[in-house]
């Protein structure tokens, strides 16, 4: 992973790259000329942080520091990586790299651009062979994709390490095999923008109700296969053959424009403006993005589940984040944390306050996370031997709400053979003791469904944990029944 990098124009596109790159503990300085650009950021950078709250309880790095710079010279000082997201003008572009080159020689310059071809970008650059395209899709600190297209002057090599660097930021690259205008995503989506159009322009059909064609149907197929996968089951048990077969021929129907463009004039513009504003003008921008974040993070999520698609680079990129806090030290001498977030507000119940599902939730992740500090992780159920809950005693003492910090520790109070006993605690960030858990765990073989043995490896990591933790005082309300008093 880098540690620095610098951001050329913190728009609409800057200002979500900045978004992933602090959320993933890069150090990152931003130029933008407007004097607006630092509110606009701060405004990104909060629903951004919302967003990632929702999508992952797996631990993140610290955020990494970011600050407005005085000029593109001072930006790119040290950086590694460079983001050019500056408007879609190739001499703009030229002037910006001619203005980074003088004091940058060495960091990866990526352009944001959806449309120039790498090769024309790097054409004027005394250092060409360190730019690539790597054309991001909005929002960019949610949305996966980066397509990444190398020109005829860049080096081997720097294709690659890029592609490191942005499946590190949870991302997926995608190599485009060919230098191409507007690359795979966009040649694509302009012909699906250009029949929209053309559908609005002859009264087919409203902004609204196009969108309701789309989210109600396709748009719902394509977020999880794609146009080909899903196009083979079209196709039924004859698949693909079957499928040209029968609706091929339609290409030749005159159902499509093809790629003739409407004209853009004022009557069209305010058409689509004029239903645009009637169909969402309830919500302001900012809302508008936190309706589209949740409802993406909704998607990933039902996707990690089925370990599919944009949820299977998900569920990569929180394997890589247990990893490395695997590896960040921990004190194991003492009760040692297992899970730390952020309360988000559809956890509040109608009582106004973090509803108990969710307490079970967390403690659920916290035996989680104690499961990956002795190793009985997915690499070990997948040799077909984990844990199973038995048994568990909430206690809650007091309440958390909408954006509280809270954090759950957990003591091992038997660690001996096949049970393993725990006692987690979650705590508020204000100090006070909120709930806690106690959770007795069988070891099972995953093939007879029974009680066993862990593995020496587990029972090796555990024994040192069990054998500190019984030196420690027995937690108060260990060992309580329902109901019982103090
Ligand atoms: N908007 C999208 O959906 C989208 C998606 C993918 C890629 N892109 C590409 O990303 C790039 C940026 O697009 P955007 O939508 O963020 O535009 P934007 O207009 O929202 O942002 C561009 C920013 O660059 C700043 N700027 C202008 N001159 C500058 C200079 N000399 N140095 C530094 N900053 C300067 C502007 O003040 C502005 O804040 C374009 O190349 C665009 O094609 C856009």
């Amino acid at each position: 992973m880098i540690e620095k990098a610098a951001i050329l124009g913190g728009g609409v596109i800057g200002g979500g790259w900045l978004a992933r790159l602090i959320e993933n503990g890069v150090e990152v300085s931003v130029y933008d000329p407007d004097p607006e650009a630092g509110r606009k950021l701060g405004e990104v950078l909060a629903n951004a942080e919302r967003a990632y709250g929702k999508l992952t309880l797996a631990p993140r790095p610290a955020k990494g520091a970011w600050r407005l710079a005085g000029s593109v010279a001072e930006a790119v000082e040290g950086a590694e990586l460079i983001v050019e997201a500056v408007p879609e003008r190739i001499d703009l572009k030229h002037r910006v790299y001619a203005e980074l080159e003088a004091v940058n020689t060495g960091g990866i310059i990526a352009s944001s651009t959806s449309g120039y071809k790498p090769t024309d970008l790097q054409a004027p650059l005394k250092h060409p062979g360190r730019l690539i395209v790597a054309h991001p899709f909005n929002p960019v600190y949610l949305l996966p994709l980066v397509e990444i297209v190398a020109g005829a002057r860049t080096d081997a090599g720097v294709v690659e390490r890029a592609k490191a660097i942005y499946a590190a930021l949870g991302m997926k690259p995608l190599h485009i095999r060919k230098e191409i205008d507007a690359f795979i995503a966009d040649r694509f989506l302009e012909a699906v923008w250009r029949e929209a159009l053309w559908l609005v322009k002859d009264g087919i059909g409203t902004t609204e109700e196009i969108d309701d064609a789309i989210r109600f149907g396709f748009g719902l197929r394509w977020a999880q296969m794609g146009l080909f996968e899903t196009y083979r089951v079209a196709g039924g048990e004859a698949g693909m053959r079957h499928f040209i077969a029968q609706f091929g021929p339609c290409l030749q129907w005159p159902w499509t424009k093809l790629t003739d463009v409407p004209e853009l004039t004022d009557e069209l513009i305010d058409m689509v403006a004029s239903q645009s504003d009637a169909q969402s003008g309830a919500h302001s921008i900012r809302e508008l993005e936190r309706i589209r974040d949740d409802n993406l993070v909704a998607i990933m999520q039902a996707l990690k589940a089925n370990d599919w698609g944009a949820g299977k680079v998900l569920a990569a990129y929180e394997r890589q984040l247990y990893a490395a806090a695997k590896t960040a030290a921990q004190d194991f001498s003492r009760p040692f944390v297992t899970v730390e977030t952020r309360v988000p507000a559809e956890w509040t119940d109608y009582n106004g306050h973090m509803n108990v599902s969710r307490y079970g939730q967390l403690f659920s992740d916290a035996a989680d996370g104690a499961m990956r500090v002795i190793g009985a992780d997915q690499d070990y159920i997948s040799k077909g031997l984990s844990y199973f809950t038995a048994e568990t005693h909430i206690r809650y003492l007091d309440e958390a709400h909408a954006g509280d910090a809270v954090t759950v520790t957990t003591q091992v109070l038997d660690g001996a053979g096949k049970k393993l006993k725990l006692f987690h605690q979650m705590h508020h960030a204000d100090g006070r003791l909120l709930a806690t858990s106690e959770e007795m765990l069988i070891h099972v073989n995953l093939g007879t469904r029974r009680a066993c043995d862990p593995a020496p490896e587990v029972a090796a990591r555990l024994a040192p944990i069990a054998a500190a933790h019984a030196a420690l005082p027995l937690p108060e309300g260990a060992g309580r029944a329902v109901g019982q008093r103090p």
